[in-house]
């Protein structure tokens, strides 16, 4: 049902491979990907090149690099336009609803809402209406993350997401699971930057881990996130024996 089915990365119109975000090494290896799922995840080690492939990819949609919809852009950096600019997307069908969200650029999001609000001529408070009915801002930063998921968007959607684990406690992220499974059993598709063991464990998904040998998909039980997460909180003591040595 995914609608965005696969990216192909046109390396013969790079110039100089040398330059970000070309030398980041698993978008260096990388020429085509699927997105055979409704969810699909990119996981990675920080710095592996997930903000930077998720950017490009809602330039590429349309969406404001910055974090949004199509009518909210807080702007775009060079760099993301330079891989999006040798970023070929193929769909089946296009479509054109959905959004892309940074954790970090969420209140800039809500500012926004609250200017449009202001503004007569977007309709005032209506601008709430889809959005759970008052300021984002009134609500706690992870209530209005949830609303925004439940008063906004159904149907066919394609929704970008940089770790939005950031914003949720780990009963959040349960919740968000659970909007996560309506909104796909709606048409919805997923692709999710994250490091959360609780996210990534959506069952079905399809997981990229980005490294060093490229973009490649990996088992949940294999990713450091669950390994390295269950050894820890079954034995903490012995890791801080190592660490604190
Ligand atoms: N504007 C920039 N100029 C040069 N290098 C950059 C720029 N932005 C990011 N990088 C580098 O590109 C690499 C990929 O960054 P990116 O933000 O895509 O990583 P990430 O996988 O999203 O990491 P994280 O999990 O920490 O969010 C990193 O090595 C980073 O330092
Ligand atoms: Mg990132």
């Amino acid at each position: 049902m995914a609608y965005l089915k696969s990216l192909r990365i046109n390396w013969e119109q790079v110039e100089d491979k040398n330059t970000y975000p070309f030398n980041v090494p698993a978008l260096a290896k990388c020429q085509t990907l699927d997105f055979n799922q409704n969810v699909t995840f990119f996981i990675g080690e920080n710095g592996s090149g997930k903000s930077t492939l998720l950017e490009a990819i809602a330039y590429q949609c349309g969406f404001g690099v910055g974090g949004g919809d199509r009518n909210y852009d807080i702007g775009l950096s060079d760099e993301s336009l330079s891989l999006a600019s040798i970023l070929t997307l193929a769909w089946m069908p296009k479509i054109n609803k959905g959004f892309f969200l940074r954790a970090e650029t969420f209140f800039d999001f809500a500012q926004f809402l609250d200017e449009r609000a202001k503004d007569p001529f977007s309709g005032g408070g209506m601008v709430y209406n889809t959005f759970g009915g008052k300021s984002l801002n009134e609500q706690s930063h992870g209530e209005a993350f949830l609303s925004l998921f439940t008063n906004r968007f159904g149907g066919k959607s394609i929704f970008l997401l940089d770790e939005p684990e950031a914003a949720l406690s780990p009963q959040r992220q349960l919740a968000f699971l659970r909007i996560m499974h309506d909104l796909e059993k709606e048409g919805a598709q997923f692709i999710i930057a994250t490091h959360s063991p609780i996210l990534m464990a959506y069952p079905g998904a399809r997981i990229y881990e980005f490294d060093e040998d490229g973009i490649n998909p990996i088992d949940y039980e294999t990713t450091d996130h669950y390994r390295l997460t269950k050894s820890f909180l079954s034995n903490p003591e012995r890791y801080f024996r190592e660490l604190f040595d």
